[in-house]
């Protein structure tokens, strides 16, 4: 009962897999890892750094600069996660805008930036005991988790959704602009060469259109507990 397992899941953007990561390592006592914050904080280096816009991308020189970025994730208590860090400054807010969502598809689709954050990915979790979410978890990163999980949902929810939480921010955006990066997302996400979202064939699928949030982790604890049982 005490052995730790990997839960791996993975799904289409704004299906709520950090929400759930959160509640089961927060009730396991595991590492919440969302490594969707990772191709996001690589996505503002390179805006940082004019490697990537709205009409360009100079792939060659964030290759050559790829190692100027440096990543941490550091636990923040008041908030019961860990935060992630570029460079060694909190980049929480700044990877959570429009603008960053409307180029991480992009910057996420390059394989050797792929190969960096995998390789920290796989590092952080070699240890087992660990929630990770993001598009590639269960296929690429944690090939063996015991627990695999697949979230979908409408994007029209997924976008409804996203766009409370922007507003609930205070960003400016509409509804509209938000539906069109999320479809915008799915469809690169979907079909990259590299690592594209797929579900697992040992992934178990949850469609969250219709479930709240309570209902939905108390269905996938029952499995998580059922795992625990088994290792
Ligand atoms: O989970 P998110 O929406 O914050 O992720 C942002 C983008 O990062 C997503 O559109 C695709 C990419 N991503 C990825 O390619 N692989 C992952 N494991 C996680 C995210």
């Amino acid at each position: 009962m005490n052995r730790k397992i990997t839960i791996a899941i993975d799904g289409y953007s704004s299906t709520g897999k950090s929400t759930i990561a959160k509640q089961l390592a927060n009730k396991l006592g595991y590492v919440y890892v969302d490594s969707g914050a990772m191709y996001r904080a690589m996505t503002l280096f390179a805006m940082n750094n004019k490697f990537v816009g709205p009409s360009f991308l100079d792939k060659e020189s964030l290759l050559q600069n790829l190692e100027d970025a440096t990543l941490d994730f550091q636990f923040n208590a008041s908030l019961g996660f860990a935060e992630m860090y570029l460079n060694g400054k909190n980049v929480e807010k700044e990877i959570r805008t429009l603008d960053v969502s409307n180029l991480v598809s992009t910057i996420a689709a390059i394989s050797e930036v792929r190969k960096k954050l995998v390789a920290i990915q796989k590092e952080i979790g070699k240890n087992k005991g660990v929630v990770m979410d993001g598009r590639d978890i269960g296929t690429v990163v944690f090939t063996d988790a015991e627990l695999k999980l697949f979230m979908t949902s409408s994007a029209e929810t997924r976008a409804q959704r996203r766009y409370d939480e922007l507003i609930e921010k205070g960003q400016d955006v509409s509804y509209e602009q938000v539906l069109k990066n999320v479809l915008e997302r799915d469809h690169i996400d979907t079909t990259r060469k590299d690592s594209p979202l797929i579900k697992a064939d040992d992934a178990i699928e949850i469609d969250n259109s219709s479930l709240t949030k309570e209902e939905q982790f108390a269905m996938i604890l029952k499995l998580v507990e059922e795992k625990l049982r088994n290792v």
